[in-house]
């Protein structure tokens, strides 16, 4: 019987492992962390992480093939194949800070596997890591030369945070890298078996190590470019009267191009776009091709862009001041059907709000007081590395209240910001909302979630990225920055 141990009980490593798990019963999988709190959370019923359809897919498998445990090293020491799905956050001191990935798990993770393992092992990358990582993951492995063979391969998961169970049980591809030699194309082979207990096996791709590396980093960034595009035409469509919707529409059925992804926001979140953009950059430098580091960073900069500007647009909107004025912010997770908050657009709105002294009353079906206090009192980059290996929470902000209502957050409200798509914002009841606000009542809909029009016969002054402005917003002068 096959035995898989994966390193890192995060938001990959967890679903990943129990969708294997569900669809492979003969092979046993054990999942192990360094962190008490998050395997201890894995073994209850209210698992570490908030992910549609999570919850059944482990209770099929708990305790039958599916284990958490912190016996690292015990669990290492018995698999077949270890996946490394540890984080892998932007460095934030040293060489390369604020660019380079920081691989100091990484490492310590094999270097860990190197010190356990008394047989032969195939050591799977599932974290994102920067191309060429395979290399200097062989040399630590085999550092103390005990006659073991480890063989890397390199496998990125593509799952998106709010849709992963479906993502796994349903992937465009699967992804495996291998080296070109008969330990790699055997190693593939023997993990291109697992998934093809499910997959189609036209849709597991095979290519060498670093072509697999770098594809994961492209993807991420070719995803991301795409928001940024769509944003970047949202400032000229309010500048111009067009409506981002209807552009990205058109432009979305041509068939080269394809409608997903081209919705105008706020800005793109979550724990890896900014990240491995930021590392795809750094890797182009450290290459000599500072033309498509430039390339590329541009995509983070109109992301920041759109955030500062979505800033501006409120406090210019409300008289050139939101000093002591309350503002309801809606949705603090970087997207809907998830209670991550890694680098959420509504971390930069409120910063940029509080820094005009801004009263926030926030509201977030799945995020904690705990984590917004923590979130918005952390240096950039900080809020990337797991929470439990985070420094305890602070003192809680004067100007911020957490609130655990849509409607209490709304009210006696000068503005509300709608920051994540959350399906519940779309259904509230915007005439109540509005009763309960002082006056003029404003909206600004960082999702393009509310019906504007409807908003408007209300009463409200609506705000909505890339929509043909409200004439109240036309007279209002811009702030500059
Ligand atoms: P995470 O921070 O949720 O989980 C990582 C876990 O690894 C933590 O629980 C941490 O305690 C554990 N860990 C760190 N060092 C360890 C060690 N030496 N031994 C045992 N456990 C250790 O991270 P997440 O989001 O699961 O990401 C993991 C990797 O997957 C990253 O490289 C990320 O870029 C990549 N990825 C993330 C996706 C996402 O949507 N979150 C999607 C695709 C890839």
């Amino acid at each position: 019987m096959v035995k898989i141990c994966c390193i890192g009980a995060g938001y990959v490593g967890g679903p990943t492992m129990a969708v294997i798990a569900l669809k492979c019963p003969k092979i046993v999988v054990t999942v192990v962390d360094i962190s008490t709190q998050r395997i201890n959370g894995w073994n209850s019923d209210h698992l570490p992480i908030y992910e549609p359809g999570l919850d059944e897919v482990v209770k099929q498998c708990r305790g039958k093939n599916l284990f958490f445990s912190t016996e690292v090293e015990k669990h290492v020491f018995e698999a077949d194949i270890v996946f490394v799905s540890v984080n892998t956050p932007t460095k934030t001191h040293g060489l390369g800070a604020g660019k380079a990935a920081d691989l100091t798990y990484w490492e310590s993770a094999a270097r860990m596997i190197a010190d356990v393992s008394k047989s032969d092992k195939i050591v799977v990358e599932k974290s994102t890591v920067p191309v060429k990582t395979a290399e200097a993951i062989e040399r630590i492995l085999t550092h103390n030369n005990k006659g073991i063979n480890f063989t890397i391969l390199s496998n990125p998961e593509f799952l998106a945070e709010g849709t992963a169970i479906e993502d796994l049980f349903h992937p465009d591809r699967v992804l495996i890298g291998g080296r070109e030699t008969p330990e790699g194309q055997k190693a593939i082979q023997t993990l291109k078996q697992v998934y093809a207990n499910w997959v189609p096996e036209q849709k597991i791709l095979c290519t060498n190590l670093w072509s697999a590396e770098l594809s994961k980093l492209a993807a991420n960034a070719f995803l991301a470019q795409r928001i940024s595009s769509v944003n970047a035409m949202s400032a000229l469509c309010e500048a111009t009267g067009a409506d981002v919707s209807q552009v990205a529409h058109s432009v979305g059925t041509d068939s080269r191009i394809g409608p997903k992804f081209l919705n105008g926001s706020v800005g793109f979140g979550g724990s890896c776009f900014q990240k491995d953009i930021l590392n795809l950059v750094y890797i182009c430098e450290c290459n000599g091709l500072p033309e498509v580091a430039a390339y590329w960073k541009q995509v983070i900069k109109v992301n920041d862009y759109q955030k500062t500007r979505f800033v501006n647009r409120v406090v210019s909107s409300m008289f050139n001041t939101v000093s002591n004025k309350k503002i309801a912010i809606l949705g603090f997770a970087f997207k809907k059907d998830t209670g991550d908050t890694r680098e959420t657009p509504a971390i930069d709105v409120c910063k940029g709000l509080l820094g005009d002294k801004a009263k926030l009353s926030i509201y977030d079906p799945q995020v904690t007081e705990d984590q917004i206090t923590k979130d918005l009192s952390m240096r950039k980059f900080d809020k990337d590395h797991p929470a439990h290996l985070q420094p305890p929470s602070p003192t809680s902000i004067k100007q911020v209240s957490v609130v655990w209502d849509a409607y209490e957050a709304v009210k006696d409200a000068h503005g509300v910001c709608i920051l994540t798509e959350w399906d519940e914002f779309k259904k509230l009841d915007y005439q109540k909302v509005y009763d309960s606000m002082q006056k003029p009542a404003f909206i600004f809909d960082g999702r393009n979630i509310v019906d504007v029009k409807k908003a408007r016969e209300i009463g409200f002054i609506v705000y909505s990225i890339g929509k043909p402005l409200d004439p109240w917003l036309r007279d209002m002068p811009a702030v500059v920055a």
